[in-house]
Protein backbone atom coordinates (compact mmCIF):
# COMPACT_ATOMS: atom_id res chain seq x y z
CA UNK A 1 0.00 0.00 0.00
CA UNK A 2 1.32 3.12 -1.43
CA UNK A 3 -0.04 6.90 -1.78
CA UNK A 4 -1.18 6.46 -4.71
CA UNK A 5 -3.18 2.86 -3.63
CA UNK A 6 -4.40 4.84 -0.94
CA UNK A 7 -5.83 8.14 -2.75
CA UNK A 8 -7.83 5.95 -5.29
CA UNK A 9 -8.69 3.90 -2.31
CA UNK A 10 -10.24 6.75 -0.39
CA UNK A 11 -11.11 9.66 -2.54
CA UNK A 12 -10.93 12.77 0.42
CA UNK A 13 -8.26 10.58 2.72
CA UNK A 14 -7.82 13.70 4.56
CA UNK A 15 -11.34 14.00 6.02
CA UNK A 16 -11.09 9.99 7.29
CA UNK A 17 -9.78 8.63 10.29
CA UNK A 18 -7.30 6.22 8.94
CA UNK A 19 -6.59 2.72 11.08
CA UNK A 20 -3.09 0.99 10.58
CA UNK A 21 -2.40 -2.53 12.00
CA UNK A 22 1.26 -4.11 10.92
CA UNK A 23 4.58 -4.00 11.76
CA UNK A 24 6.84 -1.07 12.66
CA UNK A 25 8.19 -0.10 9.31
CA UNK A 26 4.86 -0.69 7.70
CA UNK A 27 3.79 2.06 10.37
CA UNK A 28 6.31 4.07 9.64
CA UNK A 29 5.51 3.80 5.42
CA UNK A 30 2.06 4.68 5.76
CA UNK A 31 2.08 7.30 7.93
CA UNK A 32 4.69 8.89 5.73
CA UNK A 33 2.87 8.61 2.65
CA UNK A 34 -0.76 9.56 4.59
CA UNK A 35 1.10 12.89 5.59
CA UNK A 36 2.19 13.19 1.94
CA UNK A 37 -2.25 12.73 1.14
CA UNK A 38 -2.25 15.97 3.70
CA UNK A 39 -3.96 13.84 6.46
CA UNK A 40 -3.48 15.33 9.68
CA UNK A 41 -1.71 13.23 12.75
CA UNK A 42 -4.88 13.41 14.55
CA UNK A 43 -6.45 11.16 12.12
CA UNK A 44 -4.19 8.39 11.83
CA UNK A 45 -4.10 5.75 14.34
CA UNK A 46 -2.23 2.48 14.42
CA UNK A 47 -1.98 -0.62 16.90
CA UNK A 48 1.15 -0.22 19.07
CA UNK A 49 2.96 -3.64 20.86
CA UNK A 50 5.17 -1.66 22.55
CA UNK A 51 4.90 -1.39 26.52
CA UNK A 52 3.12 1.92 28.18
CA UNK A 53 4.86 0.43 31.16
CA UNK A 54 8.56 0.11 30.13
CA UNK A 55 8.22 3.58 28.61
CA UNK A 56 7.04 5.25 31.68
CA UNK A 57 9.31 3.43 33.97
CA UNK A 58 12.48 5.57 32.17
CA UNK A 59 10.95 8.51 34.33
CA UNK A 60 12.58 9.27 37.23
CA UNK A 61 10.65 8.20 40.58
CA UNK A 62 13.11 9.61 42.99
CA UNK A 63 10.34 10.79 45.99
CA UNK A 64 9.97 14.26 44.35
CA UNK A 65 6.45 15.37 43.84
CA UNK A 66 5.05 18.10 41.64
CA UNK A 67 1.79 20.56 41.03
CA UNK A 68 0.31 19.96 38.01
CA UNK A 69 -2.37 22.23 36.96
CA UNK A 70 -4.77 22.31 34.24
CA UNK A 71 -5.65 25.82 32.98
CA UNK A 72 -9.24 25.36 31.14
CA UNK A 73 -10.55 23.14 33.64
CA UNK A 74 -8.89 25.01 36.73
CA UNK A 75 -8.37 21.39 38.58
CA UNK A 76 -4.51 20.38 39.79
CA UNK A 77 -3.01 17.52 41.69
CA UNK A 78 0.09 16.33 43.66
CA UNK A 79 1.85 13.99 42.04
CA UNK A 80 5.09 11.49 42.85
CA UNK A 81 8.00 12.11 39.99
CA UNK A 82 7.49 8.98 37.31
CA UNK A 83 3.78 9.60 37.40
CA UNK A 84 2.45 10.58 33.42
CA UNK A 85 0.80 13.74 33.19
CA UNK A 86 -2.33 11.28 31.55
CA UNK A 87 -2.06 9.77 34.75
CA UNK A 88 -2.62 13.00 36.51
CA UNK A 89 -5.12 13.95 34.33
CA UNK A 90 -7.00 11.27 35.00
CA UNK A 91 -7.11 11.71 38.67
CA UNK A 92 -7.31 15.39 38.47
CA UNK A 93 -11.01 15.26 36.52
CA UNK A 94 -9.54 16.51 33.54
CA UNK A 95 -10.12 14.58 30.17
CA UNK A 96 -7.12 14.04 27.60
CA UNK A 97 -8.03 11.45 24.67
CA UNK A 98 -5.84 8.47 25.11
CA UNK A 99 -4.84 5.46 23.08
CA UNK A 100 -2.08 3.63 22.83
CA UNK A 101 -0.75 5.16 26.36
CA UNK A 102 3.48 4.54 25.21
CA UNK A 103 3.92 7.95 23.00
CA UNK A 104 3.10 6.23 19.57
CA UNK A 105 -0.17 7.43 18.16
CA UNK A 106 -0.22 10.81 19.08
CA UNK A 107 -3.91 10.98 20.55
CA UNK A 108 -3.18 12.72 23.96
CA UNK A 109 -0.74 15.37 22.54
CA UNK A 110 -1.46 18.17 24.69
CA UNK A 111 0.36 22.08 24.80
CA UNK A 112 2.67 21.89 28.33
CA UNK A 113 2.00 25.88 29.10
CA UNK A 114 4.54 26.31 31.75
CA UNK A 115 7.07 23.23 33.50
CA UNK A 116 9.63 20.81 32.61
CA UNK A 117 9.30 17.49 31.67
CA UNK A 118 10.65 14.17 30.38
CA UNK A 119 9.77 11.25 27.98
CA UNK A 120 9.32 12.31 24.31
CA UNK A 121 7.80 9.24 22.89
CA UNK A 122 7.71 8.85 19.24
CA UNK A 123 4.91 10.57 17.99
CA UNK A 124 6.10 14.18 18.22
CA UNK A 125 8.17 15.98 15.34
CA UNK A 126 10.44 18.09 16.71
CA UNK A 127 8.39 21.39 15.95
CA UNK A 128 6.12 20.14 17.50
CA UNK A 129 8.25 19.63 20.87
CA UNK A 130 10.00 23.04 20.15
CA UNK A 131 6.21 24.43 19.66
CA UNK A 132 5.60 23.05 23.33
CA UNK A 133 3.21 20.33 23.07
CA UNK A 134 4.13 17.04 25.05
CA UNK A 135 2.70 13.57 24.79
CA UNK A 136 1.18 12.73 28.39
CA UNK A 137 0.90 9.25 27.99
CA UNK A 138 4.93 9.30 28.54
CA UNK A 139 5.36 12.89 30.03
CA UNK A 140 6.39 12.65 32.87
CA UNK A 141 7.33 16.34 35.06
CA UNK A 142 10.46 17.47 36.25
CA UNK A 143 8.80 20.40 37.63
CA UNK A 144 5.54 22.00 38.23
CA UNK A 145 4.03 22.14 35.26
CA UNK A 146 0.56 23.75 33.99
CA UNK A 147 -1.48 22.01 31.09
CA UNK A 148 -3.55 23.23 28.17
CA UNK A 149 -6.66 21.29 29.37
S1 LIG B 1 -1.98 7.91 23.96
FE1 LIG B 1 -0.85 7.45 22.17
S2 LIG B 1 0.81 8.85 22.23
FE2 LIG B 1 -0.19 9.11 24.11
Amino acid sequence: MDAPQIARCVPDAGKAIHLICGPGPMIESLQEALGGLGVPPDRIRFEAFESAVATASEAVADGSTWEIRFAQSGSSTTVAGGTTLLDAAEVAGAPIDSMCRAGTCGTCRTRLVSGKVEGEGKALKQKDREAGWVLTCVACPRSDCTLDV
